[in-house]
């Protein structure tokens, strides 16, 4: 591996940081894995915006070789409680019908059942919500190396918590070396939509969410 170091991931990124996720993210995160035409679109004004308002919060890293190209990366943002129910009222506003919608209803779905901050009786977080490693650097430790990181800011930016939804038992067996346990966990085989057919497929070992935490 060449020399990799971790910073921040800061709004100037941004258009980098797109075709980064598109190059090795959406094409190989378990659920997107699922076979079939999604028809999702990962680079839209309204994804960008969002994006953009979490990067500023300065609690986003990312990992860069010695061209200083992103080769890694940690998006994190800080939530609340109400943050929780917010989703949870957006996702449920039309009933899920396209497979992406089913992923987002899903995942909100599970943070609101984990019951994260009744759990550990606290009032933020600080939340891991895209882990990705680029495609050429894998396998080295470098996941691993990304999210002590995290968890160093959490701490220094006084976070009494962490979490994360692990949807790969690779970034699941990550936060459990750190540390992290599985507070909830869900079978993908068990998610089904209103006609009874399982919706998210991701391929073997992939094979159940766990939403893993850690006080700080
Ligand atoms: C998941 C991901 C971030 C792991 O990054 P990484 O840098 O390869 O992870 P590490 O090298 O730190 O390894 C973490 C653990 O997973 C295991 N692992 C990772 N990829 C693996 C693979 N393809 N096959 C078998 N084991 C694998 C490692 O052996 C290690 O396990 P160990 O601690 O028991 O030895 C990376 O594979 C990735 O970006 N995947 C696509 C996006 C994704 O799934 N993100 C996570 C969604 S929550």
């Amino acid at each position: 591996m060449t020399n990799i170091t971790i910073r921040e991931l800061k709004p100037e990124d941004l258009d980098e940081y797109f075709q980064y996720l598109i190059e090795n993210f959406h094409g190989h995160e378990p659920l997107l894995l699922t076979p079939g035409d999604h028809n999702f679109e990962p680079d839209t004004p309204e994804r960008r915006a969002s994006r953009l308002a979490v990067i500023k919060q300065g609690l986003s890293l990312v990992a860069v070789d010695d061209g200083g190209r992103i080769v890694a990366s940690a998006y994190s943002e800080a939530k609340v409680p109400d943050d929780f129910e917010k989703t949870w009222r957006e996702v449920n506003e039309n009933k899920p019908t396209a497979f992406i919608d089913h992923v987002y209803f899903f995942l909100a779905g599970i943070e609101k059942r984990s019951k994260l901050f009744e759990r550990f009786e606290v009032s933020n977080v600080l939340y891991l919500n895209i882990l990705s490693v680029g495609k050429t650097v894998r396998q080295q430790g470098l996941g691993r190396r990304l999210v002590s990181a995290v968890i160093e800011l959490a701490r220094s930016k006084g976070f009494p918590l962490i979490a994360v939804s692990c949807t790969s038992l690779y970034s699941t067996r990550i936060m459990s070396a750190l540390g992290m346990t599985s507070i909830h966990s869900e079978n993908y085989s068990e998610y089904k939509d209103e006609d009874g057919n399982v919706v998210i497929k991701p391929p073997e070992p992939h094979t159940s969410v766990n939403i893993m935490a850690m006080k700080l």
